[in-house]
């Protein structure tokens, strides 16, 4: 095992109606004027930001309003909302929706108090020396934004999606109530259950040895996944079973099943292009690009593989030839998203292959090499998107 420091300092809350505390938790953390983010209008429908907005007006805490965050969400929105928070004076930022949401508004709260274009923490050319706090109600279990120092903006000009990361922008609380995700479409519930179980899969494939723990709690998150997302799918307001999703998605993504071992993500950078290009939800991009890299990459450690196809899909170990069991494993992964009705190929999810070379391109690493479990070169990377274009179950 790895050497690792593990920080998680998000508080969360957890159940039925934890909404109505949002307001007490925001001046708990510190907050006395808010920028209340959101996105399309899923929250206006359901009720939710009327209930936020009282508890924050309970708590004698004003608010200004900046909805409109789309999937994939733009680095345009961002400018308007680091203008916006600068004027009014706003000292803390609560976003209320999904990943999107919450990624904006880590990315405002990086913004403002930085001098120059807040991109630049997204392109690589500087690290964030500050942020105003954040806190978040979730709306939707998928992208683990409420418990990460992660954000993904996309830049309108060029339609380049990319990440930065830092410490400064963990939430300061996250309000988890699982009662809120019944109104999601069954095709976002089962996109959130594909990028759950891919924040998992991109963390269990390594070469780090000995790390029995760690293998043993994605195991236990991914299992989770497949008793849990079937049930949801078929009884949209089954509690329990948005529980135990909406727990998996956090628990997968603060890297607590992460540390010690080197991770390899390399199918999120490849499926970053996709949703780049076609503006397709970041899951349903994964469920096509994942098992295509597995399928890539699996050769190069057969074993762990093969532990994945028997411990999480109960597939039968062939020790004559534990390739085989491997291979299993990955077809059965292919089966089940597309059981639960995600896309599994590029005509499915409204990709080109001609596209490929622009893709590829896109990612950006010239001759270079990247990932921790295999690395990959420009090619690899084409490939993968070509397997994942002509996949079949
Ligand atoms: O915009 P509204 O109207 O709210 O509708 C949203 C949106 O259309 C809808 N929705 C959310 N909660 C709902 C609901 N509809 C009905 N009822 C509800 N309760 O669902 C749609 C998708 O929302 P979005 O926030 O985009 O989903 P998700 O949480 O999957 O976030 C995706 C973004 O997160 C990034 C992805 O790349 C993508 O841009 N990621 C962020 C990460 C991070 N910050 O740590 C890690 C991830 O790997 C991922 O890359
Ligand atoms: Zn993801």
């Amino acid at each position: 095992m790895n050497n690792f420091q593990f920080y998680s300092p998000t508080e969360f809350v957890f159940g039925k109606d934890t909404e109505r505390q949002t307001g007490a938790l925001v001046k708990k953390h510190g907050g006395s004027k808010v920028l209340l983010h959101y996105g399309g209008g899923s929250v206006i429908r359901s009720g939710l930001l009327d209930t936020v907005k009282a508890s924050l007006t309970e708590q004698g805490i004003s608010f200004t309003e900046l909805g409109g965050v789309k999937p994939n969400p733009r680095d345009t929105l961002v400018y308007e909302g680091i203008d916006l928070v600068r004027r009014e004076g706003i000292d803390f930022i609560l976003a209320v929706g999904g990943g999107s949401v919450i990624d904006s508004s880590k990315a405002i709260a990086m913004g403002v108090p930085y001098a120059g274009d807040f991109w630049d923490f997204y392109c690589g050319k500087a690290a964030p020396a500050a942020a105003l706090p954040v806190g978040t109600v979730l709306t939707i279990a998928a992208a683990g934004s409420e418990g990460s120092g992660d954000s993904v903006i996309t830049k309108e000009d060029g339609w380049l999606k990319r990440g930065a990361g830092s410490d400064l922008i963990r939430p300061r609380f996250s309000v988890l109530d699982p009662a809120l995700t019944c109104t999601l479409p069954a095709y976002q519930t089962a996109c959130g259950a594909t990028d759950i179980m891919a924040h998992v899969f991109e963390r269990y494939f390594t070469n780090t040895t000995e790390v029995g723990i760690t293998d043993r709690l994605c195991e236990a998150v991914l299992k989770t996944m497949i008793a849990e997302t079937p049930r949801v799918i078929a009884q949209p307001d089954n509690y329990d079973a948005r529980a135990n999703i909406m727990w998996a998605g956090t628990v997968a993504h603060t890297n607590i099943v992460g540390v010690g071992r080197d991770q390899d993500w390399n199918s999120h950078g490849i499926e970053h292009e996709l949703s780049a290009l076609y503006d397709c939800a970041h899951g349903a991009g994964l469920a096509v690009i994942m098992p295509a890299w597995m399928e890539f990459v699996y050769r190069h450690g057969v074993m762990r593989f093969a532990q994945a196809a028997v411990r999480v899909w109960g597939c039968e170990m062939n020790f004559a030839d534990p390739e085989v069991t491997a291979r299993e494993g990955i077809a059965r992964f292919r089966q089940f998203l597309h059981s639960i009705g995600m896309p599994i190929n590029f005509a499915e999810l409204g990709a080109k292959e001609s596209d490929i070379p622009k893709l590829v391109e896109s990612f950006g690493i010239g001759s270079g090499r990247t990932g921790g479990f295999l690395p990959l070169s420009a090619e690899d990377i084409a490939e993968i998107y070509r397997i994942a274009a002509r996949a079949a179950l």
